[in-house]
């Protein structure tokens, strides 16, 4: 039996822990259907790298946010929205700018950043770990990559946190959307014009000047519409993500005390314990696709035009895949997980995040070797595209 089965990313108890229902959809319902919500969900590691690699079949046309999915294929130009052939030359576009010489040269920046904001808690006693940290340096990190004088990025913070907030229940976000939506757009069309007239070596002038060849033989640049939805994709996809992984971080690593030792006591097994980190609690654990013909899933015929859900959160827990996988062990040896993503749009900026991620736990460790959680202080951010904490004071 399987009807007691429930599961919808909107509600918040589900949220808090929704590893026992999503086991359960593995085991007795690994082709779930939400009638509510009109959605199906895929939850087994094979089956969603099935999915992520035929995007053919399973389109981001339509959004990949379930609330913001509507029946026609949007316009967006962000890339994340598209299918091939559009996605792959805007990739290709950005993907120059987005160099592994560029991502790698960003780490003496986030050192310094990171070191900055952990030095001023030194001594206190404690702080909230992400508002006075985690959610903080990724917005710095992005600012920065992008060339955003310092003074402007707070209110930059702001609005990316109120883009992507979700009341408990809501659907339509899109009106809600638009207004803060308008303040970054604004703010970054003054920002184009004058990078424009003045060019640095930064990634912004990166992508005013990248070209790629066409088909037909032509070149192109990236128009103004483009560039300023690659921004907000940017911010979109690389602050909240990184933010959640940061308190993932500090409310896991201190419930294992133990694992923490192994990172503080060699800090090589770091990298491995960032990948261990997005296995166990992936912070973006839901992508949304609609199909685009008739397909047969677990014997059952789904019509074109369906929404399914790919549960990457879910596959990071799939014994098929993983040993014990409810144990957070970060000397496991992970071959691969999708929490990145997988196929086409295998996550932009991974190489960024995994550094993000080493660098900031690196000098977390350094200074603060243990630290406990006030738990019944934690708060939790709702969003349909993120999972995890807003707020986690610690206390060393
Ligand atoms: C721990 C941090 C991060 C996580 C967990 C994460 C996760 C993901 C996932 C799962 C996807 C695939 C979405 C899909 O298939 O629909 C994705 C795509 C993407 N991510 Fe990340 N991400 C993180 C950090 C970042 C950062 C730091 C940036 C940029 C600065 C970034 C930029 C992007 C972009 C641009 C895409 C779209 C790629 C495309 O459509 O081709 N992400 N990310």
């Amino acid at each position: 039996m399987t009807d007691d089965i429930y599961y919808d990313p909107y509600d918040y108890e589900i949220d808090a822990d929704p590893h026992p229902i999503w086991q359960r959809m593995r085991d007795e319902a690994p082709l779930y259907r939400n009638e509510k919500y009109d959605f199906w969900a895929l939850s087994r590691f094979q089956d969603v790298v099935g999915a992520s690699l035929d995007d053919r079949t399973f389109s981001s046309a339509y959004g990949t946010v379930l609330e913001l999915m509507g029946d026609e294929p949007n316009t967006s130009p962000m890339m994340i929205f598209r299918d091939r052939p559009e996605h792959t030359q805007l990739r290709k576009l950005v993907s120059r700018a987005f160099s592994p010489r560029r991502i790698a040269a960003l780490e003496p920046q986030i050192r310094e950043l990171a070191c900055r904001y952990l030095d001023e808690q030194v001594g206190s006693g404690g702080f909230d770990y992400l508002a006075d940290f985690g959610a903080k340096l990724p917005v710095m990190v992005i600012s920065s990559l992008l060339g955003v004088p310092e003074e402007d990025r707070d209110d930059i913070q702001r609005w990316t946190d109120a883009l992507l907030h979700r009341d408990e229940g809501e659907q339509d976000m899109r009106r809600h959307h638009e207004k803060v939506g308008q303040q970054l757009w604004g703010y970054f069309a003054r920002y184009v014009e004058s990078r424009r007239k003045s060019p640095r070596d930064d990634m912004m002038t990166d992508l005013l000047e990248a070209e790629i060849d066409l088909d037909d033989g032509t070149k192109r640049r990236l128009t103004d519409v483009e560039l300023l939805s690659f921004i907000g994709l940017l911010s979109g996809a690389g602050n909240e993500t990184v933010a959640r992984l940061l308190g993932w971080m500090a409310t896991t690593l201190a419930r294992f005390p133990t694992q923490r030792r192994k990172l503080v006591e060699d800090p090589a097994k770091i990298p491995g314990g960032v990948e261990e980190l997005l296995r166990y609690e992936a912070p973006s654990p839901v992508q949304a696709r609609r199909l685009t013909r008739e397909l047969e899933l677990h014997g059952e015929k789904l019509p074109e035009g369906s929404r399914i859900l790919l549960l990457t959160g879910s596959a990071g827990r799939d014994d098929r895949e993983y040993d014990d996988p409810d144990r957070f062990d970060v000397e496991r040896k992970i071959d691969r997980h999708v929490s990145l993503g997988l196929g086409v749009h295998f996550c932009l900026g991974a190489s960024l995040a995994r550094l993000e991620g080493r660098v900031a736990i690196e000098e977390t460790l350094r200074r603060f070797p243990e630290w406990d959680v006030v738990w019944d202080e934690t708060e939790w951010v709702h969003t349909s595209t993120v999972r995890g904490y807003a707020k986690v004071p610690i206390r060393f």
